[in-house]
């Protein structure tokens, strides 16, 4: 029998962190639903709930959060044309992978906040701007909206942005929380288990693919183009950006969510604007194309998607979508890792061999290449 290559279905760990249901399109972190947390809690209250009996001192996020965006901007190294040739989640793993690799209090912090100050930093730059010192009095999203912008932030654009970051906080065993684990497990420390959650979410089947939903905006135009253009696309095997998920057999609570906080955004402007009016026809048309094409396989719209219409709004580049989900996720990574280097218990699954059994006679040098094939 093959291996289940995808590990669906397997339970590799306990966890008390969150709880993803996905025939109930539910996620409740730590005893409390999304609906009862986003746009209730703060991202920083929202921290402090995660990693509760995982660090100490508790309840201290608030208040540490701000000094510790200063501390990691005092430690962001000089412009370095080498970096801004990378894409920004790739420099921000390089900024990341710096860091010092604790295990305490200070040092989960410290990670926490470095991915907004890094991301600001590292956009600005690009945009040929000096980086914007951190403001330790202001809340995370609202900061880091004013070092990238350098202004003001107005109130509802850090809402719409804290709702964000709370509602990506954690999502159980996702590819980088397990990959952040399994690198928490052999106790090498909290920064070697970030870099490889966030080399994980990198991937357009986990965290990138919000830049790519705006792609496919863009190509698709008006709402009178949506249907063939998605039809093409399926029909030349293309998968659609936004749609689809491991876990979730009905819609991704969390794009709910999302679609509420862009909502009250737009409200705020002046109107949903054309922008979404095109995206709810192209997600109207997406799930009608699934449906059909891929009938019995329950796809529908993820997190994704109202993902990449919220940052644009915030006027974010969509080349940095990746980073801000990482601003995000970075504490649910670090709860987990928390969680499973306590345990003590080493991650090491098993595999099965299927490569060839060892011949009697070992091959010569002359036909060693021919013989490993
Ligand atoms: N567009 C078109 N077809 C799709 C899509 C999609 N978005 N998603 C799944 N399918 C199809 C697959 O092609 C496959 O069809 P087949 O059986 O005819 O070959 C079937 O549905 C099942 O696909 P799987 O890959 O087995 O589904 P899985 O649950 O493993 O995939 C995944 C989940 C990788 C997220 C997938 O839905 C996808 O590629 N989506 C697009 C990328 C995306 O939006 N990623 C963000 C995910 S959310 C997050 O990680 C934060």
């Amino acid at each position: 029998m093959k291996a289940n290559m995808g590990l669906e279905g397997i339970v590799v760990t306990d966890t008390i962190l969150s709880e993803v249901d996905g025939e109930a399109g539910r996620l409740v972190l730590r005893g409390l639903t999304l609906e009862q947390l986003a746009g209730h809690r703060s991202f920083e209250e929202v921290l402090d709930l995660l990693l509760a009996g995982l660090l100490e001192p508790h309840g201290r996020t608030r208040e540490a959060l701000g000094p510790a965006r200063a501390a990691a901007y005092a430690l962001l190294p000089a412009a370095d044309p080498t970096l801004q040739a990378l894409s920004p989640i790739e420099e921000l793993r390089v900024l990341l992978a710096r860091l010092p690799d604790g295990v305490d209090f200070d040092a989960a912090m410290l990670l926490i906040a470095a991915p907004a100050v890094y991301t600001a930093a590292l956009l600005r730059r690009r945009a040929g701007m000096q980086p914007i010192a951190p403001d330790p009095s202001l809340g995370h999203a609202q900061d880091f909206l004013r070092m990238l912008r350098a202004s003001a932030v107005p109130d509802e654009d850090a809402a719409a942005l804290d709702q964000y970051l709370v509602t990506v906080a954690d999502h159980g065993l996702n590819a980088s929380t397990f990959a952040g684990r399994v690198v928490a497990s052999t106790q090498a420390g909290l920064t070697s288990a970030v870099v490889a959650a966030l080399s994980a979410l990198k991937g357009p089947l986990h965290g990138g693919a919000p830049g790519p939903v705006l792609d496919m905006l863009d190509a698709i135009g008006l709402p009178g183009n949506a249907a063939r253009w998605i039809e093409q696309e399926l029909n030349r095997g293309e998968r659609l950006m936004g749609f689809g998920h491991r876990i979730y057999r009905v819609r991704d609570p969390r794009a709910d969510s999302l679609k509420a906080a862009l909502r009250q955004l737009t409200a705020a402007a002046g109107g949903p604007g054309e922008r979404l009016v095109l995206a709810e026809a192209v997600e109207r048309a997406a799930l009608e194309a699934l449906r059909r094409e891929k009938p019995g396989r329950r796809i529908e719209t993820n997190v994704e998607f109202y993902t990449a219409l919220l940052l644009e709004a915030l006027g974010i580049p969509r080349e940095a979508f990746t980073c801000v989900f990482a601003m995000g996720r970075v504490g649910g990574w670090i709860g987990h890792a928390r969680e499973q280097a306590l345990t003590g218990r080493l991650i090491r699954p098993a595999s099965r061999y299927t490569g060839p059994q060892p011949h009697a006679e070992p091959a010569s040098s002359a036909n060693f290449a021919e013989a490993l094939l």
